[in-house]
């Protein structure tokens, strides 16, 4: 099962839990639209013919939810008697962390499951990085390449707005790997008067373009900020704002993602089929591991201050 906010790389996570069951010799079946498919017992078979090529698609052929009625007792109670109903003994939930949760609610009922992080926010526990993540960020960073050129044209401040209710992760890389004059993400808090600070002071060294990334959670918002340094007489740069959207979850997975899919996987299905549910399998340093839901869900994310200073130095 897909479940929550889609990611590139889902597909190949599919095709691969369909390749291992099939090596083990098991029967896999997949269920539509993420837990309110589960709720609604949408639950086909698959086959050779729906997995072969999907590696190189975006979004996600089994469809996804994001599912208010699940996340109630009585909608664990519904989605369990579905899974009975259809003899469907271990599930592998590939998603975010609302996903993630629901599948712990699944485990705490004593049903096999193990997740399967997929989230271009990069915010789920238990994981280094997410499916998703690194193609999200090189459609950010394609889009801001281009921006910087005609903000440079112009002499131009360009806000960008990138994906990210609560994780600055994209707006970071994005702007590391772009060059960003400024980077603002929802876990720093910041006032319009630190942009224009820091606009004066880029305008101080004589460089034609200001480029701002700020991640779609930030209060105040990047249309906002936008807004009110274009009101602003004492800042130089005229402002355009460009919101990158759902654009950033779309398109073919990078390498990255495919390879990082198919190995957490495979190895999700090798753990259920091994009797250890219960765990979400991530990406540790450089290998696979599988860690107990609980933890997994109560981690914090991989927020990591030391990349905000990075981003700072290297914005100069
Ligand atoms: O999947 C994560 C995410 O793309 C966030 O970055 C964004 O805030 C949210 O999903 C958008 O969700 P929806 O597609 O439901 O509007």
């Amino acid at each position: 099962m897909t479940s929550g906010g889609d990611a590139p790389g889902m597909n190949a996570a599919v095709r691969a839990a369909y390749r291992m069951a099939r090596h083990l010799g098991l029967e896999i079946v997949a269920i539509r639209d993420g837990y309110q498919g589960l709720l609604n017992g949408q639950v086909e078979p698959l086959d050779t013919h729906k997995v072969d090529g999907i590696e190189r698609l975006g979004g996600t052929i089994l469809g996804t939810s994001r599912s208010v009625e699940f996340r109630t007792p009585q909608g664990v109670e519904r989605s369990l008697r579905q899974l009975d109903r259809h003899n469907i003994e271990g599930l592998v939930v590939v998603g975010g962390e609302g996903s993630l949760k629901g599948a712990y609610s699944l485990h705490q009922r004593g049903y096999g499951v193990v997740g399967v992080p997929a989230s271009i926010d990069n915010d789920v526990g238990g994981t280094d990085v997410a499916i998703g993540v690194d193609t999200a960020v090189n459609t950010a960073l394609d889009a801001i390449d281009k921006l910087k050129d005609t903000a440079a044209a112009f002499h131009r401040a360009f806000v960008v707005e990138v994906m990210g209710r609560q994780s600055g992760w994209i707006a970071l890389q994005a702007a590391i790997g772009g060059g960003a004059e400024m980077v603002l993400i929802p876990e720093v808090p910041f006032e319009i008067e630190d942009v224009v600070r820091r606009m004066k002071e880029v305008q101080a060294s004589g460089k034609t373009h200001f480029l701002l990334v700020v991640a779609e959670g930030c209060k105040p918002s990047a249309a906002e900020i936008s807004d009110a340094i274009s009101k602003r007489d004492d800042v130089e740069f005229e402002s355009r704002l460009t919101v990158l959207g759902h654009i950033q979850r779309g398109g073919s997975p990078f390498t990255f993602d495919r390879y990082l899919a198919a190995r957490l996987s495979l190895k999700a299905v090798e753990e259920l089929a091994g009797g250890r549910s219960g765990s979400v399998v991530g990406l540790r340093a450089t290998k696979i591991a599988a860690t107990p839901i609980e933890s997994a869900v109560n981690e914090p994310s991989p927020f990591n201050s030391e990349t905000h200073r990075f981003a700072e130095i290297l914005a100069g």
